[in-house]
């Protein structure tokens, strides 16, 4: 365990917008970001030293909208977690996220100086009727202003895209990809929208197997312009993976600070398969969590952390691992699970009878009919305690 990822929450934005179920709030609605940052930097001070490893290979400024905020507070934060020992490794991925119509040249100066090399633009779509409907603030030449931005400066960035929207047609969607085409970003995430049935969002949306072939598209048009498929919902030019998210998919420790952040060890010795802790998502109850003295995330109370079963432990390092191209290594998963590894054995040949995953005996992985029922494949990869000692 050589190093670990680092996750921000900065819970800020212009607008609630109407998919949205992170923990964020207007900005005017809460306090001032510099007093959240204070206690954010507070947090950093009690627990980064809980680390199993002060190198960080990954931090990721999400939200929210942590473009909104004044970029001296992002700079703070970098400077906060140097002081308290973080060695930033040389090839560490430091990504911020933006929304259109939020950046300058000055956030980007800024930026820099503490070693942000990736950019999250929050585009969502380039048709002014559908932002519109998703609630949002930005139109798409906002989009295309903060894109210009960023190439003027030669920057490396990402967009993220939703699509499944309601009365969203293929054509808006081709549209869409022709503009992400004529940008040529090193890095894409496509979501499908995902909301509760009866949600306002969840009615004239595209048929599930139109939702299929948008995928499909997604993919084609992706490919042309050499953005690979490497996650479900993630696409890049070879090398320009994220790193952050990898550490989520392989079983990495991170630990996440700020307003509802998670963070996950892998294993301690009292917590052979896991750990996962989390800050409370309200304001009070966060603020006094951090400001109170406590050794490690074993000693927090029961509701903010699981210590992870073995049965539990396995269905997740399925359910992530599978998530990418890359597929399960059968070598870690025999590494971390001796004695239980065994019981996926029928599972998984099920599932390759059925097309569903593949194997070459080292890794396994989703074909792509089990990607487009992932869910399906998920379910029958879902262990309980009894499936672990009959
Ligand atoms: C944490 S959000 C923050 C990004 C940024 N504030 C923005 O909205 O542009 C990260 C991404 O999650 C995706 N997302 C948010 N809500 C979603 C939902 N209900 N279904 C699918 N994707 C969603 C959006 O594409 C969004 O860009
Ligand atoms: S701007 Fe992003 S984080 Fe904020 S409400 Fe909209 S989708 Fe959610």
């Amino acid at each position: 365990m050589n190093s670990i990822g680092v996750y921000i929450h900065i819970p800020y934005c212009i607008q609630r917008c109407r998919y949205c179920d992170f923990t964020t709030f207007e900005q005017d609605k809460i306090l001032p970001p510099s007093e959240y940052v204070e206690h954010l930097k507070q947090e950093i001070r009690q627990r980064f030293r809980w680390a199993p490893s002060s190198k960080v290979h990954s931090i990721y400024f999400g939200g929210g909208t942590p473009s909104l905020i004044d970029s001296s507070l992002i700079v703070s934060i970098v400077e906060e977690l140097a002081n308290e020992g973080m060695v930033l490794m040389p090839q560490a991925e430091v990504t911020i996220e933006i929304n259109p119509a939020t950046l300058d040249p000055k956030k980007i100066e800024d930026y820099l100086k503490v070693g942000v090399n990736r950019f999250s633009v929050g585009a969502q779509s380039f048709d002014d009727d559908l932002l519109k409907l998703c609630g949002r603030r930005h139109n798409a030449q906002d989009t295309r202003d903060t894109l210009a931005l960023l190439n003027k400066s030669k920057l490396n960035y990402s967009f993220d895209l939703l699509f499944g929207l309601p009365h969203q047609t293929q054509e808006q969607l081709l549209r869409d990809l022709e503009e992400v085409q004529s940008w040529s970003p090193n890095h894409l995430s496509a979501y499908c929208l995902t909301v509760p049935q009866g949600h306002p969002m969840s009615y004239h949306r595209p048929s599930e197997d139109k939702q299929i072939e948008m995928f499909q598209v997604i993919e084609q048009q992706l490919l042309a312009v050499n953005l690979h498929r490497y996650e479900i919902s993630n696409f890049s030019r070879p090398g320009f993976e994220s790193q952050h998210n990898y550490t989520y998919w392989n079983d990495r420790p991170y630990m996440g600070f700020g307003l509802s952040a998670h963070s996950y060890f892998p294993k301690m010795p009292e917590a052979p398969f896991g750990v996962r802790f989390w800050n409370p998502t309200v304001f009070d109850a966060y603020f006094d969590k951090v400001s109170s003295a406590i050794d490690g995330p074993l000693d927090l109370p029961q509701p903010q952390r699981e210590v992870l079963k073995e049965h539990e432990a396995l269905t997740d390092f399925f359910h992530m691992h599978l998530r990418t191209e890359a597929g399960l290594p059968a070598d870690a998963l025999r590494l971390k699970f001796p004695r239980s590894w065994e019981c996926a054995i029928n599972p998984l040949e099920k599932l390759e009878n059925q097309n569903l995953i593949q194997s070459d005996g080292t890794r396994t992985s989703l074909t792509s009919k089990g990607r487009l029922m992932s869910n399906q494949v998920f379910a029958q990869l879902t262990f309980t305690a009894e499936d672990l000692t009959s």
